[in-house]
């Protein structure tokens, strides 16, 4: 545990360095802070993975809002704030500002040793190879009509509502994306273009106020309802926005547009597995070559990929052995063609699972997702024992 503090005085930093190495952890780091210079300074140079800060009265509401900033965008680090205050109204502000726990200043030894303590016996913290972020997972469509929005935002309420994974949805098909229609009855009153242009400002907090909230776990932000050439995301936006959304999510659904560019390759870069969806039929056979060859040029493995055929009818069509050895790539996924509960649910933007749980794309979605279904430990859970230690 490497531990970086941040006090209003040499005596209270040489103090808690003592306590802390005493319980044989590192003090990697120890900042003194003054009125002249904002807590965000000393944020910026913060090492280690876990970050103490002392706290007063005067600042505090400010402190909380730098520290919410600083959180959202470094997960990996867990932050303890030492405040004179520990009355209900600063637990809950440090609480929603994603601070571990509320430490009274000045802090006895004892007290602060067995904060220390409780933040240690977190194991995944330690491990640098352990990503706090979301899974994060992109479909593409091999040519227009594949289902891959379709079936995006399906898997994503899957996610969301059979399995509990706190899920979030991007529509990057700017010009033309609808994925808000395909789940609920849309639109919505903010879209991805309009956070993008505030990304400077965005935090937790904005994206919680801009996302459209479809279910009890699944958040979407949609693509702009009227269409525009000028619509663009850079990739750096779309960087900026994905670190701030994974943090904040167990899982990350991406539903591309079909076009490579930089806002494209960032989403490609960014998930963890790509669903190129299909048909088996030449052109799309054709496209899925490409877009698998593009995916090796730039660098994916294999085992990032899922080539997903969608409406799968024989009926003298290339059958998946061919379509396999053509593209050169397993088929992960095959999917039947369902028109009557699929346009059901598409006309009336009711998921399909509520439509008809028991359809065959139903059972395909689900084994899909179950690939994401490992225990997720709740960013909410038993949130006051936490912060009151
Ligand atoms: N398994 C299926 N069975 C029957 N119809 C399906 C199935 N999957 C998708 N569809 C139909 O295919 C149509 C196109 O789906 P969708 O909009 O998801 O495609 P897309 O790949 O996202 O297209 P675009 O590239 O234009 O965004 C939808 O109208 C839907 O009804
Ligand atoms: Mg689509």
């Amino acid at each position: 545990m490497k531990i970086s503090l941040i006090s209003w005085s040499v005596t209270q930093l040489a103090v808690l360095t003592g306590i802390a190495k005493a319980q044989g952890y590192e003090v990697v780091q120890t900042q003194l802070r003054d009125t002249e210079h904002s807590l965000q300074n000393l944020l910026q140079e913060v090492a280690g993975n876990v970050l103490v800060v002392e706290c007063n009265a005067a600042l505090q509401k400010k402190d909380l809002g730098e520290l919410e900033r600083f959180i959202s965008e470094k997960s990996h680090i867990v932050v303890l704030i030492l405040s004179e205050n520990r009355d209900a109204d600063t637990l809950v502000a440090a609480m929603q500002s994603g601070i571990r726990e509320v430490i009274f200043s000045p802090p006895d030894a004892t007290d602060f040793a067995a904060a220390l303590k409780r933040v240690a016996q977190r194991k995944e913290i330690f491990n640098d190879e352990v990503k706090a972020q979301a899974k994060t997972v992109a479909f593409v469509s091999c040519k227009g009509g594949s289902g891959a929005t379709f079936l995006a935002t399906n898997f994503a309420y899957i996610l969301a509502e059979e399995m509990g994974k706190n899920t979030a949805f991007l529509d990057l098909d700017l010009q033309c994306g609808d994925a808000v229609y395909y789940v609920s009855p849309g639109p919505s009153k903010s879209d991805i273009i309009e956070i993008t242009r505030q990304i400077e400002r965005l935090d937790a907090k904005l994206l919680a106020s801009s996302v459209l909230h479809v279910a009890p776990n699944f958040d979407l932000l949609p693509a702009p309802e009227e269409p525009d050439a000028t619509y663009n995301m850079s990739a750096s936006a779309l960087k900026q926005l994905t670190d701030i959304v994974r943090n904040q999510y167990d899982m990350v659904v991406m539903d591309l547009e079909r076009v490579f560019n930089p806002m494209t390759t960032q989403a490609l870069d960014t998930a963890d597995v790509i669903y190129i969806v299909m048909e088996n039929l030449l052109p799309f056979v054709r496209d899925a070559k490409r877009i698998v060859a593009k995916c090796r040029a730039l660098g994916y493995s294999d085992h990032k990929i899922r080539l997903v055929v969608n409406r799968y009818e024989l009926n003298g069509n290339i059958d998946i052995t061919q379509i396999e050895k053509a593209v050169g790539l397993k088929v992960s996924y095959t999917i039947r063609s369902s028109f009557p509960d699929v346009a059901k649910a598409i006309n009336t933007g009711v998921p399909i699972i509520h439509v008809n749980p028991k359809n065959s794309v139903v059972d395909v979605l689900r084994t899909m997702a179950e690939e994401f279904a490992t225990p997720t430990h709740s960013k909410q859970a038993s949130w006051w024992d936490r912060i009151t230690g």
